[in-house]
């Protein structure tokens, strides 16, 4: 693979998808309740999509029963279900793995894996493929067996080299492109590698990208198009998917306030135009407990009327 590895992802892409992470940051701490809510809405999509582009019948509300509640669903055989319990174990190693701030290494490919194919096959479970194999529907032939350990060093070395040159985004799509390339193992790859993406993006703070089941058919025509050495498209088509993720996070993020607004909250901003009070002010009388206020992210957050009962307490000690 002769690879030009940088600056093929569309510039005001990039732009944008870090200017959307950047304004995700201002939010942070999220609230656990939101994020444990993000974090389950994603674990569904993510396994929904993952399993079905791999050929998994299982619809997106058949997987939500079958991981959060352990239904079995009729007319469906076990693999599929063993399918959808094992990529959100998968997802949950991925999220501990992030949270522990482990270093990712050969190991860490190999674990995902083993979690994948568990109960299916395992045999080949967490171990490389020793024969040749084709990938359905590409032109593409993944190296032979006997090359995959140095493969796969070589990856890993590409990967030490290249974590912090590239920006986020990239060094995710190149992990999950170079992985499929290898097809390291018999089966399985296609899952692994964007569980191997997604830890990328967690890592580094963002939430994970979801590659759509319906759009499957652009998902293998620009993998094709990547074996060809021209990768633009799949870059931006995974920059867009991370895009999508950021957007879905902010509209949480964002009409979690909405909700509170709902109830009558207001910023200290406003609140300063409804009296003779500068923000830092308010923000200091918040702080002290002599205004009543909750903290909403960074954002101190008060009402109308706990405005005007302190307003009118002062004026009443004058
Ligand atoms: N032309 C291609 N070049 C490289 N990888 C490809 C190509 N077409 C498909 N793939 C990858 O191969 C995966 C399928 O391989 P497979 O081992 O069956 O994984 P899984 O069982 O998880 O789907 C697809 O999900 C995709 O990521
Ligand atoms: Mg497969």
């Amino acid at each position: 693979m002769n690879i030009v590895e940088s600056d093929i992802i569309n510039f005001d892409l990039l732009q944008s998808i870090e200017g959307k992470k950047r304004e995700l940051d201002t939010f942070r701490p999220f609230s656990p309740e939101l994020a444990r809510k993000l974090d389950e809405q994603f674990t569904v999509e993510w396994t929904y999509n993952s399993n079905a582009i791999e050929g998994n019948t299982l619809t997106l509300q058949e997987t939500d029963l079958v991981i959060n509640r352990g239904l079995t669903i009729g007319n469906k055989t076990l693999k599929e279900h063993f399918e959808a319990i094992n990529h959100k174990e998968g997802i949950q190693y991925v999220y501990d793995f992030v949270k522990k701030k482990k270093e990712l290494d050969e190991n860490t490919i190999l674990e995902i894996h083993k979690m994948i194919l568990r109960n299916i096959s395992e045999i080949d479970a967490g171990h490389y493929r020793n024969e040749n194999v084709m990938i359905l529907g590409a032109i593409h032939l993944p190296p032979s067996a006997v090359k995959i350990p140095k493969l796969m060093a070589e990856f890993m070395e590409w990967y030490y080299e290249n974590k912090t040159k590239l920006s986020v985004v990239e060094l995710a799509a190149w992990i999950h492109y170079k992985l499929v390339y290898i097809h390291p193992f018999i089966d399985g790859n296609g899952r692994a590698s964007r569980l191997l993406m997604n830890l990328i993006l967690l890592q580094h703070g963002y939430p994970p990208a979801v590659i759509l089941n319906i759009d499957r058919k652009r998902y293998y025509k620009f993998l094709k198009e990547a074996d060809r050495e021209r990768y633009i498209n799949f870059f931006n088509f995974i920059g867009r998917s991370v895009e999508r993720s950021l957007l879905i996070y902010l509209n949480a993020l964002k009409s979690k306030n909405d909700t509170e607004d709902r109830y009558g909250y207001i910023s200290l901003q406003e609140a300063s135009k409804l009296c003779d009070y500068g923000i830092e002010y308010l923000s200091y009388l918040a702080k002290t407990g002599r205004l009543s206020a909750i903290k909403i992210n960074r954002n101190w957050m008060t009402t109308r009327e706990a405005l005007m009962d302190y307003v009118e307490k002062v004026n009443r000690n004058r």
